[in-house]
């Protein structure tokens, strides 16, 4: 179970924002609003065939029976939501194989040279996931790791390690992907980058990661189920009446901490998830991820008592998976013999309690969204009900949740600085202005 935490008072306000907002948030479920050529994410649970899933876990035990390694190539929304996944369900210390690493998410030079180190040792495959098929990022990396898979296992050998997911028509990489004769999944035509981690694009890494793909989407339908009705027991419909509350009331920022390093990459997907749906016609709240306690020890001034621009959502787990007690020592030199035999989970939940007053008694408004297992089904449940409420409270804000149209600006500059054909008057046009960068 998912539950939505906020005080009485808080959650009354929003509420009473009900009668202004709920018309624009209908905008979702009658699919009248802007950007209702992309609302196929909303039937993924149910909608997703057993042929496919039957696809997709074989292609899976093939890549597992191959691979020491299994390389995610793709960027944004073509790659967080399985990272989100993978990392809630292994933790970051895991040496569990196949490993699932990434590329294709930044150009580092130093990054991809140390990648390829470690490729020549192990034996790898490739995902390679971009809907648009010519997202510059993977599209590079791409080059460079079918390259090396070729000159390492030949070319026809690794077709067997190579996957493509992108889009059924078009784009360079289905182009590649047909005539090179890989194995190709869809993302639909009407699901966006953001809203793709139920399509192939998180179900096969999250798969060959060894992970309950059918328990993911069997939470996540029961997340579907419980927010159809725009009542106050929608929690999706609840969470985005009260972001639109605190835009209301002054607020700009929404900071999302855990005190649970497993939930790291989930909130790196619900920054994007919001930034890219809502930051457009300047409104939106800057979506911000900490880590708790740790940037308690970076971030925690601000938080106490920098500008009052945020409200916090604290995302939490009911209990750990596994017990680690505090040890008694005889000599007690640390002077820690009153916590022995403490739960260290016990220790962190004080501190999340500790943190949460703290920061509402400097006047940080606080949110806490429960989960009571780190399981698939419960990662299903969390990944649809952000979704929806994405969709619900950027609608409640008056923008498209489905475009990213600011996205292009730096595409441009780029692909004009680096001498992309058809860029060669904007190349003129920006070479006076970066001078002063
Ligand atoms: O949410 C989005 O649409 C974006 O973040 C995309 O996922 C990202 O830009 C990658 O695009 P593509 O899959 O076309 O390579």
């Amino acid at each position: 179970m998912i539950t939505l935490n906020v005080s009485a008072s808080l959650r009354q306000e929003a509420l009473k924002r009900q009668a202004e907002w709920q018309t624009k948030a209908s905008l979702l479920s009658t699919r009248q609003g802007e950007g209702n050529d992309f609302l196929g994410w909303i039937n993924l649970p149910e909608q997703t065939g057993a042929d496919l899933l039957t696809k997709v876990k074989q292609t899976a035990e093939r890549l597992r029976k191959l691979s020491q390694t299994v390389v995610v190539v793709g960027i944004g929304g073509s790659y967080l939501g399985a990272r989100a996944v993978i990392t809630a369900m292994r933790g970051e210390l895991t040496n569990k194989k196949p490993d699932i690493i990434y590329a294709g998410h930044q150009l580092s030079q130093d990054y991809m040279n140390d990648l390829i180190h470690r490729l020549d040792g192990e034996d790898y495959s490739v995902i390679v996931i971009s809907k648009s098929g010519t997202t510059i990022e993977p599209a590079v990396a791409f080059r460079i790791l079918k390259q090396h898979c070729e000159q390492k296992y030949g070319k026809a050998a690794s077709k067997d390690r190579i996957v493509c997911i992108t889009d059924a028509h078009k784009g360079a990489l289905k182009t590649l992907a047909d005539q090179e004769g890989y194995e190709t999944f869809v993302i639909p035509d009407d699901v966006g980058g953001r809203y793709s981690v139920l399509t192939p694009v998180g179900l096969l890494p999250i798969a060959v990661a060894g992970l309950d793909i059918d328990a993911l989407l069997a939470g996540a339908k029961m997340m579907h189920k419980s927010v159809e009705n725009l009542d106050d027991n929608n929690l999706s419909y609840v969470y985005a009446l009260l972001r639109n509350y605190f835009i209301e009331q002054g607020k700009s920022v929404e900071v999302m901490t855990s005190f649970d390093a497993r939930f790291y990459y989930l909130i790196e997907w619900w920054k994007q998830l919001f930034g890219e749906s809502e930051g457009k016609n300047g409104k939106g709240l800057l979506p911000v991820g900490l880590l708790y306690t740790t940037d308690l020890h970076s971030m925690g001034q601000y938080m106490q008592e920098g500008q009052r621009l945020f409200f916090e959502t604290f995302i939490s787990l009911k209990r750990p998976d596994t017990v680690c007690k505090i040890p008694f020592s005889d000599n007690n030199l640390d002077g820690l013999n009153f916590m022995a035999g403490m739960e260290l989970c016990e220790v962190n939940r004080q501190a999340e309690l500790g943190t949460m007053l703290a920061h509402q008694q400097g006047g940080v408004p606080t949110l806490r969204i429960e989960v009571d297992a780190m399981d698939e089904n419960h990662l299903g449940q969390l990944i649809y009900f952000f979704e929806y409420a994405c969709g619900l409270s950027a609608y409640i804000l008056g923008v498209n949740p489905f475009n990213q149209p600011g996205v292009e600006s730096y595409k441009k500059n780029m692909f004009a600085l680096i001498k992309k054909p058809g860029y060669e008057d904007k190349y003129e046009e920006i070479q006076s202005k970066i001078k002063d960068l």
